[in-house]
């Protein structure tokens, strides 16, 4: 295993720094956006209404920010669900919804009996983002995006998920061109700024020791709250399960705007408080949110925008993004989240590629 791993302790870790690569390979020679990207044409899609995304574990989170995307950049209706929920409920099918499975493996149990419920209810127009080119999702659907984040190992998933971002933002940008888009979409910018992704992620990862500091911290603690808004929240959900995953830490995830509504109860000086803060129109709302959390004795660990003017001060600490990314921000921000949960399993001693209770791929329900 060590010259596979080369300079790394784990495959997580390796996995993590593997990321500007993975989305590099990902993004291939796509130049302009297509509806060939996913092997469709546009009178293949012309008539899609609604997009109904089914996933399970971190790929649902990448749906669930994909969301966001769809909405704004496209204005086509987008609905996300967990894969094991809508197999087994009554729903109303629309035969011209586009029906998304999300999935490292393409095995997933539950979202592989998903995507055969929504063909059994007459779905026809379904399409995989998947990182595995032979597995049923992509036989099963009709159209495939693959990621080429290559092999993925430790059980908690890193650059499968920040790949499959990359595929659902090229969904947004394509879906943008049925006509419905709130506001008009500068195809050549979103391409520099994909394109421009990998060099902005290595200088994201630099900030490893800053993490490694927080980490030490993070250790001593039972519990933590993870805090997010808009297509952060996603971002925060994340960020929490890879701690609890991996390091056995409870952690739980708001979106911001809810804390006075239930969570808020929780805070003192034993609640770490993780806040995903891009300088982004909520901003200021989220600052209020942390005050809320400072004033309550709450430790908060912020990862803020290097242009969001977020000072540490008591009970605030601060770990500044090197660049404001817009639209893509999650991409980046999602990054010292892991490398957070990595460090804190490490500093605990857990097993981090293989932790308890978990497996890989959910191939049985
Ligand atoms: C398991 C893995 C997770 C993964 C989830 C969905 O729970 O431990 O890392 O996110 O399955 O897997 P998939 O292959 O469908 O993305």
């Amino acid at each position: 295993a060590s010259v596979e791993l080369g300079p790394y302790q784990h495959f997580m870790q390796k996995e993590i720094f593997e990321q500007p690569t993975a989305i590099a390979n990902t993004i291939g020679n796509v130049e302009k956006i297509d509806f060939d990207i996913f092997g469709a044409t546009h009178a293949d899609w012309s008539e899609i209404n609604q997009v109904l995304i089914l996933a399970c574990g971190t790929s649902y989170y990448s749906a669930c920010v994909a969301k966001y995307w769809i909405e704004a950049l496209a204005g086509v209706s987008t609905q996300v669900e967990i894969a094991s929920e809508y197999r087994y409920r009554v729903s109303v099918p629309n035969p011209k919804a586009l029906v998304v499975v999300v999935s490292q493996s393409g095995e997933t149990a539950d979202t592989l009996a998903a995507l055969r419920h929504a063909k059994s209810l007459g779905h026809e127009k379904t399409l995989a983002i998947c990182n595995v080119a032979s597995s049923a999702m992509m036989r099963e659907t009709m159209w495939k995006f693959q990621t080429n984040a290559g092999t993925e190992i430790g059980v908690a998933s890193t650059k499968a998920f920040t790949t499959q971002l990359v595929g659902l933002y090229f969904l947004a940008l394509t879906l943008a061109k049925l006509g419905k888009s709130p506001t008009p979409i500068h195809e050549k910018e979103h391409i520099d700024r994909l394109r421009h992704l990998p060099a902005a992620l290595n200088a994201v990862l630099a900030l490893e020791p800053q993490v490694i500091a927080w980490a030490q911290q993070f250790a001593k603690y039972h519990n933590a709250l993870f805090l997010g808004r808009g297509m952060h929240y996603p971002i925060a959900l994340e960020g929490a399960l890879k701690l609890k995953e991996i390091s056995y830490i409870h952690a739980e995830a708001y979106p911001a705007g809810e804390l006075k509504h239930g969570p808020l109860a929780l805070v003192d000086e034993t609640m770490p408080v993780v806040t995903v803060a891009p300088n982004d129109d909520l901003l200021e709302k989220l600052k209020s949110n942390m005050q809320e959390v400072a004033a309550r004795g709450g430790q908060l660990y912020v990862f803020a925008d290097v242009d969001a003017n977020i000072q540490a001060s008591a009970g605030i600490h601060v770990i500044r993004m090197p660049e404001n990314y817009g639209n893509l921000s999650p991409i980046l921000h999602v990054v010292p989240l892991q490398l957070l949960a990595y460090h804190t399993a490490l500093a605990l001693g857990t097993d981090v590629d293989k932790p308890r209770n978990l497996a890989k791929s959910v191939t049985v329900e």
